[in-house]
């Protein structure tokens, strides 16, 4: 039964997509007239691109979700039980998606603070963390096979271990995670819908080979990635399109809006789904980027409002581009990192005198300008490719240790 309501979910996403098709031509010249736009700053024009479509397919997402809530709960109709832990499952996740969709259009038209970016993705997790915490699902991990061994002579570990509340953080860490991660992986035309599309589909696929190895209907392991397909299925289908008008060169620029929407919609399927782990082997691009960002995010070197590439008219290529500051200005920590990245050949690092000061000019922290910092300019479109196909691979790689390594170090 349940595949039957994933081809009928399947089927919605589809009408979904051809509206959304619609409605972006539809809305293109709507969002020029009323000035909601960005302006592509890696063309010659500088054009004004509508900004943010992410918000017309983030809404026609909605409506294919709340027009399919019903179908699941068919079955149960005259049923004694029913099973409202998984209608709320289904409720609490859009209620946390919803939250993002708003903070993501709230930042597009204020320019939100980093305090409000973190605080309000983690406020809005609490539904969807109490409807885990009331459904009574579990909070146990297993202990890798090999640390078992290891420590069998001192002590005996368990299997499994209750990590309890901190398993409750570390999913609320994933979704302020997710939530900000894609957003600070952009700046170039495709980027954002891109890595989102190859994130949703591999999760879809994730997805699809457990519901097969769970082949049990009525397993609590099948309705947790059943469940995620039924949010994904639509999200894939509507990024899709979106990607389309967003690719190179970006005929709508998709805004924060999609940028939270996709990165909570992700990790609400995670949650909900019982893989918030493995997810995180999908997003190894955008945690690397995190981490090499948080010198520039936390203030430890100047962060300039936009980080995207360098375009340069005559050659028609993107390059790294630079923050400069001065070296006096740097802070310890600051100095520690740019010391060691430089010796490991992780950062351009150049230092000019200026008016008798020594300025410090380093790459801005992304993997976008660390990817040009080797390949050297690139068209932005090539450039797109390259991440693209790193994004591809990470996910490769993440299916191998999630089917693969995961069998060596753990009894699954
Ligand atoms: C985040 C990044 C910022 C990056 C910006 C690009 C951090 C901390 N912030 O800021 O470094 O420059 O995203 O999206 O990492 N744009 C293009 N071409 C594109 C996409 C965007 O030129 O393909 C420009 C447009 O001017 C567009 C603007 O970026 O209007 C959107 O920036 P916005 O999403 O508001 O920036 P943030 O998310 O705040
Ligand atoms: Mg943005």
């Amino acid at each position: 039964m349940s595949l039957i309501f994933l081809a009928i979910n399947g089927g919605l996403s589809a009408v979904g997509a051809v509206i959304c098709y619609q409605l972006i031509l539809t809305y293109i010249p709507i969002f020029i007239a009323r000035k909601m736009y960005g302006n592509d700053q890696c063309k010659v024009s500088n054009a004004p691109v509508p900004e943010p479509m992410g918000v017309i397919c983030a809404a026609v997402y909605l409506i294919v979700m709340f027009m399919f809530i019903p179908f699941p709960f068919l079955e149960w109709k005259g049923q004694s039980e029913f099973p409202y832990e998984k209608l709320l499952a289904l409720l609490s996740g859009l209620i946390s998606i919803s939250t993002a969709i708003l903070l993501g259009f709230a930042d597009d038209m204020l320019d939100l603070k980093w305090r409000h970016k973190l605080l309000f993705p983690t406020l809005s997790s609490l539904p969807l963390l109490m409807v885990y915490y009331v459904s009574g699902n579990s909070t146990t991990v297993i202990v890798p096979t090999i640390v078992r061994h290891l420590v069998q002579p001192i002590v005996l570990l368990p299997v499994t271990i209750n990590i309890s509340f901190i398993y409750y953080i570390f999913m609320g860490m994933v979704i302020v995670f997710c939530t900000n991660a894609i957003n600070i992986l952009a700046g170039i035309n495709g980027l954002e819908s891109g890595q989102s599309l190859v994130i949703s589909a591999s999760v879809c696929l994730f997805n699809f080979v457990q519901i097969f190895r769970f082949s049990a209907e009525n397993s609590t392991g099948f309705w947790h990635h059943t469940i995620s397909l039924y949010f994904l299925l639509p999200f894939t289908a509507c990024t899709a399109i979106l990607f389309y008008f967003n690719k190179y060169p970006s005929r709508v620029f998709v805004g924060d809006t999609f940028c939270y929407w996709s990165g909570m919609t992700l990790a609400v399927v995670s949650i909900l789904g019982h893989f918030s782990k493995t997810l995180m082997l999908f997003f190894v691009p955008q945690i690397i980027n995190f981490l090499y960002s948080i010198p520039q995010l936390f203030h430890l070197v100047p962060c300039p409002r936009h980080r995207l590439p360098k375009y340069d008219p005559k050659t028609d290529t993107v390059s790294m581009s630079i923050a400069e500051f001065k070296k006096t200005d740097l802070k310890r920590l600051g100095a520690l990192f740019i010391a060691v990245c430089k010796s490991i050949g992780m950062l351009h690092v150049k230092e000019v005198e200026k008016d008798g000061e020594i300025y410090l000019q380093i790459n801005n922290l992304t993997i976008i300008n660390l990817v040009l910092k080797f390949a050297g300019p690139l068209h932005e479109k090539t450039l797109n490719d390259v991440l693209m196909s790193i994004q591809i691979l990470c996910s490769l790689l993440a299916f191998f240790i999630r089917f693969y390594l995961a069998s060596l170090f753990y009894d699954v």
